[in-house]
């Protein structure tokens, strides 16, 4: 079987290569390198020892998309997460953000529909919930009105797909709504590299960690939590990686029960900024500089997964705790930067 994985050269692409990889699966990756390394790849085949096949190709040419899809005719699965995530990015540059994550589905979803029997996985976000009014959050919370245009093209992305799979009988689809997906491959060949100044906060307090940013700003302490500080569903990111084969191979299989499903990626369970910082503290065996700031403009206040659907219908369980995913978060960190 040969499954088709877009911007596979990404954080949360590159660890689902492997994880296809050790399921048995023949990888393609697609990968316009805007936001990934090529040497990712070294780190891919020193896990597996196996180098998936590679195209450097920007999915924002239709053309190219349709030549691609020519040439591998032979292609069981899609895998899409090549798209643009970086939300305040996304405020200043809408445009960049409706051309890179809508524009290239359509194109990629133009191809399927001429398929027989499509199979397609796309990376979706508990972004779309919004602050959710029930926690934990099930698949069925309404979708809020998205709070950036990244949000925006995760919800748009979904109701794209919806429609297609309404008039598209051969086409099944699935959609992952990540939590927060962080740490690295344990053998620390791949994980995370964001580029500049990272947003996210599991890398900017590593890079503090390493000496590399001054001190963490913590975006206020003042919320209705038990610490007064952000809570979320950080998940590991092979237990993510591991989600996105167990739906591929539910729709090879045959055993979705509607052609296009939804499923939240989460561990079930919430963790305020300052738990991360003393998960950080705990692994690593150092204290963290930071300090309390204002609040960010947009977050909101609690988000965590009820994973009940993902675990009763898809038969994956997040087993990674956060422990472990800052641990391998540090050691990763540590190694890119002793290169
Ligand atoms: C987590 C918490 C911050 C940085 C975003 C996207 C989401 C997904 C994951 C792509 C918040 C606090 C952060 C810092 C801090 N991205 N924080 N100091 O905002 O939950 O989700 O990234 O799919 O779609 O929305 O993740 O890591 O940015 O923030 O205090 O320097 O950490 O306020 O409470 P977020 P995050």
């Amino acid at each position: 079987m040969k499954i088709l994985v877009t911007g596979g050269l990404g954080f949360i692409g590159s660890h689902t290569v492997v994880e296809l990889q050790n399921a048995g699966f023949d990888v393609v990756v697609i990968d316009n390198l805007s936001n990934a390394s090529i040497e990712v790849l070294d780190g891919i085949t020193n896990i597996t020892q196996k180098t998936p096949e590679f195209e450097k190709l920007d999915l924002r040419d239709k053309l190219k998309v349709q030549e691609f899809f020519q040439e591998h005719q032979d292609i069981d699965g899609v895998i899409h997460f090549a798209a643009s995530k970086a939300v305040g990015e996304s405020v200043e540059n809408p445009l960049l953000y409706y051309e890179n994550n809508i524009n290239t589905l359509v194109y990629i979803l133009q191809e399927l529909a001429k398929k027989k029997n499509a199979n397609f996985i796309f990376s979706s976000s508990c972004t779309v919930y919004g602050q959710a009014d029930e926690l934990p959050i099930t698949e069925d919370a309404p979708v809020k009105p998205a709070a950036s245009p990244y949000g925006n093209t995760k919800q748009v992305g979904e109701e794209i797909i919806r429609d297609v799979c309404k008039v598209c009988d051969d086409l099944k689809a699935i959609s992952l709504r990540y939590f927060n997906p962080v740490g690295a491959h344990p053998s620390a060949e791949i994980g995370e590299l964001p580029i500049g100044v990272p947003q996210n906060l599991v890398p900017f307090i590593t890079q503090t960690g390493v000496g590399m940013r001054e001190q963490l700003s913590v975006f206020g302490d003042d919320y209705p939590t038990p610490d007064g500080t952000c809570v979320r569903d950080y998940i590991h990111v092979v237990d993510l990686a591991k989600a996105h084969v167990v739906a591929l191979q539910r729709l090879l299989q045959n055993k979705n029960e509607s052609n296009y499903e939804i499923f939240n990626v989460g561990t079930g369970t919430g963790s305020s900024v300052m738990e991360v910082i003393n998960s950080f503290e705990k692994v690593s065996g150092q204290k963290l500089n930071y300090k309390i700031a204002p609040r960010r403009a947009g977050d909101v206040i609690e988000a965590y997964a009820n994973t009940g659907k993902a675990n009763n219908k898809l038969g994956w369980k997040a087993v990674s705790t956060l422990d472990e995913a800052m641990a391998s978060a540090w050691k990763w960190e540590q190694k890119i930067r002793k290169k």
